[in-house]
């Protein structure tokens, strides 16, 4: 019934995750709200260390930034993929070696850069600008940092547009035709030492063949850069694999990817005479399918279509409303009950769009039934907003037989946090 998720299965009629019932979660814990299974997540990571028994493999915070789960994470010897302070500041709390962290983006501020120095992490730099802007931070603290390119690599990879981002068009990254001048000119920089080069050629990615020919333009580069003298440590290859959010879809494994990579980066190594540390950054396929999203029924409207209206929409989970993304929907409190009618799951924003899940064949809904959204562990929470007055809702880790709370609901207050009105309003 669910495909290769093991850890859901379907008991007395409720949805289970880890063998916990996600009915008595949502009685305990309210909802809406996420839980993820700890098991899940770990067998997830150690599937990558396994493919890649060599490599450092480096989570993507931004697919989800929940300190437990980047706890279980660091406990399983995943470094980082940190986009901004912010996630920076996360992944140091959370215990992940400083060594082990890469501080990407496009647009980083000087605070951001100086932050990454003083930290003493290493940094894609996206552009020439940023690479001179990064040497005078480093020179004005009397530091050496350690730098990676961020290669454009003009690959085209099948995903939604909006998650594709390694196309020449793409914000992204230096033109792989301008790397090498570029890393010439960072050999010459005081504060800076060029390390190595990165990529990411977008999300989502059910085939491997676009990884494979990004790797071996990677490759071509690293030559290059290693001709005119130039010192190879890392070569990181981002993340981008897809999951399988549809049944009867189906997407490669971390293994499938070893397979498609590895040989182009350890046959092009050796004859290169070099021996960089390979890294990847997977945030979506070792996180999404960990977690589920669950609703409660607030309405059933007959319309032209029946609408089932829950109590979060797109303010929680966005991808639906974002990339036309499908997640699968359950009825969790009748898991076992053959589909009856068609669906429309919709949640409480004030805009059309606010649409989880559209025409579904589910058993009968009534209100009070939980409907529970699969493979929501990526971008979920973490794209999360408190838009229309809508706290954010709380999340449970399910570990051992039971669920805990990792992350408190939020009340009313959210709303007035920060706020100030100017004392000549409150006359
Ligand atoms: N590395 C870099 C530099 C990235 O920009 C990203 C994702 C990753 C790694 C991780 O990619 P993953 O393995 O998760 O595909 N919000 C969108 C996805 C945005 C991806 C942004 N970058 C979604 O919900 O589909």
């Amino acid at each position: 019934m669910f495909g290769t998720k093991d850890h859901l299965r379907a008991q007395g009629g409720h949805l289970l995750i880890e063998g916990v019932d996600v009915v008595d979660l949502a009685e305990k814990f309210g909802t809406p709200l996420y839980v993820t299974s700890e098991e899940r997540l770990r067998e997830n990571a150690r599937a990558y260390r396994e493919a890649f028994p060599e490599a450092w493999i480096y989570f993507a915070v931004k697919a989800n930034g929940n300190l437990a789960l980047l706890r279980v994470l660091a406990e399983e010897g995943l470094g980082a993929d940190v986009f901004s302070a912010g996630e920076l500041s996360l992944v140091r709390m959370a215990g992940i070696p400083m060594e082990k962290v890469l501080f990407n983006g496009n647009s980083k501020s000087t605070g951001e850069l100086e932050m990454a120095v003083e930290a003493g992490v290493r940094v894609s730099a996206d552009s020439l600008d940023e690479l001179l802007a990064l040497s005078e931070v480093a020179r004005e603290m009397d530091e050496e940092v350690e730098v990676a390119f961020r290669v454009n690599p003009d690959v085209s990879a099948e995903t939604h547009p909006k998650i594709a981002t390694g196309l020449k068009t793409s914000k992204f990254g230096i033109p792989w035709r301008e790397i090498v001048e570029v890393y010439r000119t960072a050999m010459s920089l005081e504060g800076i030492k060029p390390i190595g080069l990165h990529c990411h050629i977008g999300s989502q990615i059910l085939d491997t063949s676009p990884f494979i020919e990004a790797a071996s333009k990677m490759m071509d580069l690293a030559e290059e850069i290693v001709e005119i003298g130039g010192e190879i440590e890392m070569m990181d290859f981002g993340g981008g694999l897809g999951i399988a959010y549809s049944p009867g879809t189906e997407a490669p494994a971390p293994a499938d990817l070893a397979a498609g990579i590895l040989p182009v980066f350890r046959d092009r190594c050796r004859e290169m005479g070099i021996s960089p540390r390979m890294i990847l950054e997977p945030g979506r396929s070792i996180i999404a399918d960990t977690t589920l999203f669950l609703t409660r029924v607030n309405v059933v409207k007959r319309a032209h279509v029946n609408f089932v209206g829950v109590d979060a929409g797109f303010n929680l989970l966005a991808r639906p409303m974002l990339y036309d993304a499908y997640h699968h929907a359950i009825v969790a409190n009748k898991a076992d009950r053959k589909p009856k009618e068609r669906y429309t799951v919709v949640g409480p924003i004030c805009e059309s769009g606010d649409v989880l899940a559209r025409d579904r064949d589910l058993p009968e809904v009534e209100r009070g039934d939980l409907v529970a959204m699969l493979d929501a562990g990526a971008y979920g929470f973490s794209m999360a907003s408190v838009y229309n007055g809508q706290p954010r809702c709380p999340e449970v880790l399910v570990a051992g037989g039971r669920g805990e709370l990792i992350r408190r609901g939020e009340d009313r207050s959210v709303f007035l946090a920060g706020q100030v009105v100017p004392p000549r309003l409150l006359k």
